[in-house]
C-alpha cells in the first residue's frame, strides 16, 4: 500500500535536501512571521515546490502547509507538509532540523517521511510496512522501567510557564537520564530505541503527522499528555509503548 506515494515523498525530500543545504550554514535569509517565529527563504521555496509537485502528481489530494496554510480536517487524503522542522535550528547553523512529509487518509496518518539531511538521517513509514532509517529497521526499545528510562522534552520555557510544569518535572525527575533534544529528532530517537520517551507542550498537525506512521511501525504509541489521540494545537507524548499508561498516568496525577 501507498508504494507509489512513498516513492514520490521521498522525491520531495531529496529535492527539499537539495535547496536546504545549499544555503545552510550559509545564505541563510531570516524573518519573522506574525506569530514571532522565524521562517528562511528554504521553508518557503521547499513548500512551494513541495505544492507543485503535489498539484502535478496528485491533484485531487488537499495539501496543508506550515506556510502556506490548508484545512488540518479535510477527511479525505490530505499532505500534511512542515518544509523546515526546526527553523530556528536552521537559521542558527545546527544541525537538528528536518523536512516533515505526511500523507493522511480518513484522518489517519499513514505515510511519513522525516528527512534530516544535516545529520545523515532519513526515517520512513508506511502503515503495515515497518519504520525505517537509512534504509534499516528502527524499533523503539523494551525499557519499562521508569527509573531506568531517558526522557526527552524539547525546553525546559514551556513548562515552567505551564500550570502543569509540576507534573512533568515530577516525571522528568523519576528518570535515569533527560535531554532537551527538540522538534522532530526526540520523536526519532524514540523510534529508533535510544530513548524511552518525548514529551511536548503543543504542537500544530504539521509537526507531528509524519511522526506518529514512523513511530508507531516502530512499535511505540503517540497521544497527547492526557492519553488522547493526538490532535492539531494539542500535546504530544510518544513513547516506547510499554512506559505509555504509566507515564499519562503520572502526568495526570
Ligand atoms: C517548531 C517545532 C518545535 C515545536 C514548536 C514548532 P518549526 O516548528 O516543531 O518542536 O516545539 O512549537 O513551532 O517552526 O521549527 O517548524
Ligand atoms: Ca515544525
Ligand atoms: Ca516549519
Amino acid at each position: 500500500m501507498y508504494e507509489h506515494e512513498l516513492a514520490f515523498a521521498l522525491g520531495m525530500a531529496e529535492r527539499a535536501a537539495g535547496l536546504a543545504m545549499a544555503v545552510f550554514r550559509g545564505d541563510v535569509r531570516v524573518s519573522v512571521k506574525a506569530d514571532e517565529t522565524p521562517v528562511t527563504q528554504a521553508d518557503t521555496e521547499i513548500e512551494a515546490m513541495i505544492r507543485a509537485q503535489l498539484a502535478a502528481a496528485f491533484p485531487d489530494d488537499a495539501v496543508l502547509g506550515e506556510e502556506q496554510g490548508g484545512d488540518p480536517d479535510v477527511e479525505g487524503r490530505i499532505w500534511v507538509v512542515d518544509p523546515i522542522d526546526g527553523t530556528a535550528n536552521f537559521a542558527r547553523g545546527i544541525p537538528v532540523w528536518a523536512t516533515l512529509i505526511a500523507l493522511q487518509v480518513g484522518g489517519e496518518p499513514v505515510l511519513g517521511v522525516v528527512s534530516a539531511p544535516a545529520l545523515g538521517e532519513r526515517y520512513q513509514a508506511v502503515r503495515g510496512g515497518g519504520a525505517w532509517c537509512n534504509g534499516g529497521p528502527i524499533a523503539v526499545s523494551e525499557i519499562a522501567d521508569p527509573a531506568a528510562s531517558q526522557l526527552l522534552y524539547p525546553g525546559i520555557g514551556p513548562w515552567l510557564r505551564e500550570p502543569r510544569n509540576e507534573r512533568v518535572l515530577g516525571v522528568l525527575a523519576t528518570a535515569k537520564r533527560t535531554r532537551g533534544f527538540g522538534d522532530f529528532w526526540g520523536h526519532m530517537l524514540v523510534a529508533r530505541g535510544s530513548a524511552e520517551a518525548m514529551l511536548e507542550p503543543e504542537l500544530a498537525l504539521w509537526d507531528f503527522a509524519a511522526l506518529v506512521p514512523i513511530v508507531e511501525e516502530a512499535g511505540g504509541r503517540v497521544t497527547t499528555l492526557e492519553g488522547a489521540p493526538p490532535r492539531h494545537g494539542g500535546s504530544v507524548l510518544t513513547s516506547n509503548g510499554v512506559l505509555h499508561d504509566d507515564l499519562v498516568a503520572r502526568l495526570r496525577d
